[in-house]
């Protein structure tokens, strides 16, 4: 492993072009040979000997995650498997932390030691792709698979992005950087249709993927399930064969996300070289007629192949075996970067008074409370779902850091959604007589036609099918399912009541009714795994509708609906208020976990019900009342954010979470972690608002806010936001002077170095992130008022300096001129600002570019 120099001189290059010149051209993660060369003699030769059912054969998926072998030529079988943090199948690995937990670090060789970790764990299980990283931009708090991309930001993205393919890419396995492209939202995705201008994909959406290409080399690239503007990504020839194949020179292979192909054809022309997991539509049935008949070339098919095997050979499949049982499965080396990687991640975004670190010698009783206290929540839902061998806790880290003098009490606070469930009653009649909830079962998507089936179920918390499955096919079970619950809900007193719809992972949509009102609606558009909605109940039956359709057939039991109704003044168990007043100091462990945040679905912005209720009444009863959030990206803290002093997201921070938390908690650790996004103070103040959802009646969802993503937007807009891209406190501080902007001899365009120092100003070591803006002066464009273009992650001891230098490019001042198609920097003057997040200016510049 390589652990990082021990300079006094910090030099980071934020170019692309820099990045790609500095890390040669050898090994697994060197460019391609090109034509001519042995390695392409070799697949030539190869290819030569392939018919063409063999061929068609390769470039359709098998057994789920394997590319089919030819023995006869001695081509191995190849194996995928999950990331992005953690291999996820098959059975248990290392779970490092979630993307957005890597990005908030902030640490680019961190994100390398996390790849080369991440590529043993591949070799120790004979993986020869990691399905590995997302690198899809954050638009709002959201989307279900936010927990698994970078943040916001396209240069933080790709800087967290190349070296972590490096690192993977290093160890013999090849990346797969997905889900290419316009995959920011993960309701209907099969069908969503993401609209996007040029500007805003170059500038915003691209650069993650284009790094990955131009710089780090990735072997392949996944791509999305849903459309851009009118086409689906697995066909879309456009951006997969003009802009990743031939622009940026892309000579990897570009495979389907798992039944994210719809026409066999299309794919076959639109630049898809594999379907996975099977070639349902890319196949001998399809595509022979369509060679015979002209509509795919053999050429085509012939490209496909040779990038299979290009990758084969580049990274050394054919010469020896994957497997390599050097590697221990559960990995020392990885778990201590899983541990390292969790401290630098956790985001400290409020400390008033100073709260923290916590003194453990003065400290007798803490309470850690909340349903994210116990067991860990170290990963989101769906296929980064890695499970670990074992995984700590944020009460077992307590118990650890905080040492046996101290009492741990530990209360969750709130019952489980299932609880709820199973504890709200319903009779089937109205006069309250027969207890239960009639359920109708349907084989269509809208519950038209005869039922299937009636039965009478005790509550309303289903899991499974609906209806019997079909049989599987290649692209999974498909069909359309759809059920109806009715029942009658009598209060035990009039009053505010709560109630949630719980439709996990069900790839459809939920609506529920109240005495014929329409109360919850995920319907034309599933905007939430869960949801809630308060109603005021009067002591009488109350009849209650729940309507849900599947468009899938799920066969897994791990799909679960349930509705639950809750009175207000029940929601927090009272023993939560009694053991918080007890308590020196209250941990309040709020968040998400994998059964309310993950793949296949969005979540709210508000906290799952109950949370912000419990961390009000904790806040009432001890004003030392600390909470750490767990999700994928920002929660609505408005309620609540004003009555504590302490708050710290800690992400999905993977299987060291509660450890590396009880260390920053009691001062072993310092907080360097900054956020990789921005926390709005309401879902209305985030500039992409108005254009996440589709309009009513279509699938089409418009980016109006082009290029004016996440802070870029708030600046534009002037908007406040509660906490801003970059922010994250420290228990030391940081002071920056001295700036020096000299530009860059010999190059061409505009190009500069930017250096200045760094001092510790306080009296704990610490890691500092400042961070290079550049604003751009008059401009012929519209353009954000100012963006990212560098940073640096800095360790300092109490009263050390270090100079950090941050170059800058041509592309650094550049938008994406859609007239001459290239980059383009107008001449004028550029301010250039050195700062500890977005918010703030600590040192400021001016360049002209000519
Ligand atoms: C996900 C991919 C994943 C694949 C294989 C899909 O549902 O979107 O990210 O790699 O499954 O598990």
């Amino acid at each position: 492993m390589r652990k990082p120099p021990a300079v006094l001189h910090v030099v980071v290059v934020a170019t692309f072009a820099a990045c790609l010149a500095s890390h040669g051209n050898s090994g697994a993660t060197g460019r391609q040979s090109g034509a001519g060369k042995p390695v392409e003699r070799r697949i030539e030769a190869i290819l030569g000997q392939l018919t063409l059912d063999e061929k068609l054969d390769l470039i359709g998926g098998v057994d789920a995650f394997y590319i089919r072998p030819v023995p006869r030529l001695n081509l191995p079988r190849l194996k995928m498997a999950d990331g992005p943090f953690g291999v996820r199948n098959p059975g248990q690995a290392t779970a490092y932390g979630a993307g957005i937990a890597l990005a908030a670090s902030w640490n680019p060789a961190l994100a390398e030691r996390m790849g080369v970790e991440l590529g043993r764990d591949a070799r120790a299980r004979g993986v020869h792709f990691l399905l590995a990283p997302g690198v899809n931009i954050y638009r709002a708090p959201m989307n279900g698979r936010n927990f698994e991309y970078f943040g916001e930001d396209p240069l933080l993205a790709a800087r967290i992005a190349v070296p972590y393919i490096k690192g993977v890419q290093s160890q013999g396995v090849s990346a797969t950087v997905k889900h290419f492209f316009g995959n920011n939202s993960e309701f209907d995705r099969h069908h969503t249709d993401a609209v996007i201008d040029e500007r805003a994909l170059r500038e915003i959406y691209f650069p993650a993927f284009e790094a990955a290409v131009t710089d780090a080399h990735v072997g392949a690239i996944m791509t999305s399930y849903n459309l851009v503007n009118g086409v689906h990504a697995s066909q879309n020839g456009k951006y997969n064969t003009d802009l990743v194949k031939k622009e940026w020179g892309f000579d990897g292979l570009i495979i389907s996300d798992w039944a994210s192909v719809y026409d066999g054809v299309g794919a076959a022309s639109g630049g898809l070289d594999v379907e996975m997991p099977s070639g349902a539509y890319m196949n001998r049935q399809t595509l022979l007629p369509a060679i015979k008949d002209g509509r795919v070339s053999a050429a085509a098919i012939d490209d496909k192949v040779r990038r299979i095997l290009r990758v084969a050979a580049r990274f050394g499949w054919l010469d020896r075996e994957q497997l390599d049982l050097s590697i221990p499965a559960l990995n020392p080396q990885g778990g201590a970067v899983a541990l390292e990687a969790a401290r630098q991640a956790m985001v400290l975004l409020k400390n008033d008074g100073r709260l923290l670190p916590l003194d453990k010698r003065a400290l007798k009783t803490v309470a850690v409370i909340g349903p994210l206290a116990y067991p860990a929540a170290p990963v989101g839902a769906g296929s980064a779902g890695v499970q670990p061998y074992r995984a700590v806790s944020t009460l077992e880290g307590l118990v650890e850091a905080l040492g046996p003098a101290v009492t741990v009490l530990h209360q969750r606070g709130l019952p489980s959604l299932s609880e709820w469930a199973d504890r709200t009653n319903f009779t089937t009649d109205a006069g309250g007589a027969t207890p239960g909830v009639s359920v109708e079962t349907f084989n269509s998507l809208d519950l038209s036609g005869v039922p299937l089936a009636t039965r009478v179920d005790a509550h309303i918390n289903a899991t499974g099918p609906f209806v019997p499955l079909p049989p599987a096919t290649g692209t999974g079970r498909t069909g359309a399912s759809s059920a109806r619950w009715t029942g009658f809900f009598t209060p035990a007193a009039g009053g505010s009541h709560r109630l949630f719809v719980h439709d996990y992972r069900g790839e459809g949509g939920c609506r529920a009714f109240v005495d014929a009102s329409l109360v919850l609606d995920n319907w034309d558009v599933s905007k939430a795994m869960l949801s809630q909605v308060s109603l005021t109940l009067t002591p009488q039956p109350h009849k209650v509708v729940l309507e849900c359709f599947r468009r899938r057939m799920p066969g897994s039991t791990a799909v679960y609906v349930r509705l639950g109704i809750v009175p207000e003044g029940a929601l927090v168990e009272p023993e939560a208020r009694a053991v918080a007043a007890r308590a020196d100091v209250v941990v309040a462990a709020l968040g998400f976990d994998n059964q309310t945040e993950g793949e296949s679905g969005d979540r709210t912005f508000a906290l799952p019900i109950g949370q912000d209720l419990l961390v009000r009444e904790l806040a009432a009863a001890n004003r030392r009342t600390i909470v750490t959030v767990t999700s994928g990206g920002g929660v609505d803290m408005a309620g609540w954010i004003d009555r504590v002093p302490a708050v710290i997201m800690t992400w999905f921070a993977g299987e060291q979470g509660g450890r590396a938390l009880g260390q920053l908690l009691v001062g072993d650790a310092n907080f360097s972690g900054r956020l990789p996004i921005t926390i709005e103070r309401t879902w209305q103040d985030n500039p992409n608002h108005d254009s996440y959802y589709p309009a009513k009646g279509t699938t089409r969802v418009p980016y109006t806010n082009g290029i004016f993503v996440g802070y870029r937007g708030f600046e534009q807009n002037g908007t406040q936001p509660l906490f801003p891209f970059g922010f994250g406190l420290s228990y030391t501080e940081f002071a920056y002077s001295n700036l020096a902007v000299t530009p860059t001899a010999g190059a061409k365009g505009p190009a500069y170095e930017v250096a200045f120092d760094v001092k510790n100003i306080g009296l704990r070591a610490g890691d500092d992130v400042p961070q290079l803006y550049v604003a751009p002066g008059k401009s012929s464009v519209p353009r954000p008022p100012k963006e990212l273009k560098g940073f640096s992650k800095v360790s300092l001891g109490p009263g050390e300096t270090k100079r950090v230098t941050i170059g800058l490019d041509a592309r650094s001042f550049s938008y994406w001129d859609v007239t001459s198609q290239q980059w383009k920097a107008d001449a004028g003057d550029y301010e250039i600002l050195i700062g500890p997040s977005s918010a703030t200016t600590t040192l400021r510049s001016r360049v002209t570019v000519k």
